[in-house]
């Protein structure tokens, strides 16, 4: 393992539904993994709308029922998040899109992923956005990136293997 933690930046449109869920489902892996100094994580919404906003009561009430509790204020994504982060972890095309689109000269292309490449166990090719719809559309979020981040978990320590 190198010295410098590895760290990893969750974006959605609002951050206040999908990203805080990612970011906070892999500060729960990570703490049961006793990896907080080797992994930091982050989120941000390619959209200003919710900034400085708690995440989605609804959210809150799906990732608690899994034991897991949100923290954080949203915020913006800026193109500065793309030279510091070292992996950038988008929920939909949309997301994908709109994160490149901050990156003109295609410097950090390989730096971001779609999330649903880490699920072991979902088909799925996207975290659906659940903000207009009802409760199971939450739980389900939850349950696809806690598989995400079982898997993204894995790669991150293999690729940190790797450099070492
Ligand atoms: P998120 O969900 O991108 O997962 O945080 C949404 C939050 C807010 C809105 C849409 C999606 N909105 O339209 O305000």
């Amino acid at each position: 393992m190198t010295d410098q933690p590895y760290t990893l930046l969750f974006v959605c449109l609002g951050n206040i539904c999908r990203s805080p869920s990612a970011e906070n489902i892999m500060n729960h892996l990570i703490e049961q993994h006793n990896l907080r100094d080797q992994i930091v994580c982050d989120s941000a919404g390619t959209a200003s709308y919710h900034v400085g906003n708690l995440p989605d009561r609804r959210m809150t009430a799906a990732a608690a029922k899994r034991g897991i509790p949100l923290q954080g204020r949203a915020r913006q994504l800026e193109p500065h998040d793309l030279a510091e982060f070292d992996l950038i972890l988008a929920m939909d095309q949309e997301n994908y899109d709109n994160i490149l689109a901050l990156d003109r000269q295609g410097r950090y292309q390989h730096k971001v992923k779609m999330m649903c490449e880490f699920c072991r166990h979902h088909r799925d090719k996207e975290v659906p956005d659940p903000y207009y719809g009802g409760a199971e559309g939450f739980n389900y979020v939850i349950d696809l990136l806690l598989d995400a981040c079982e898997g993204l978990l894995q790669y991150v320590l293999k690729t940190r293997q790797g450099v070492s």
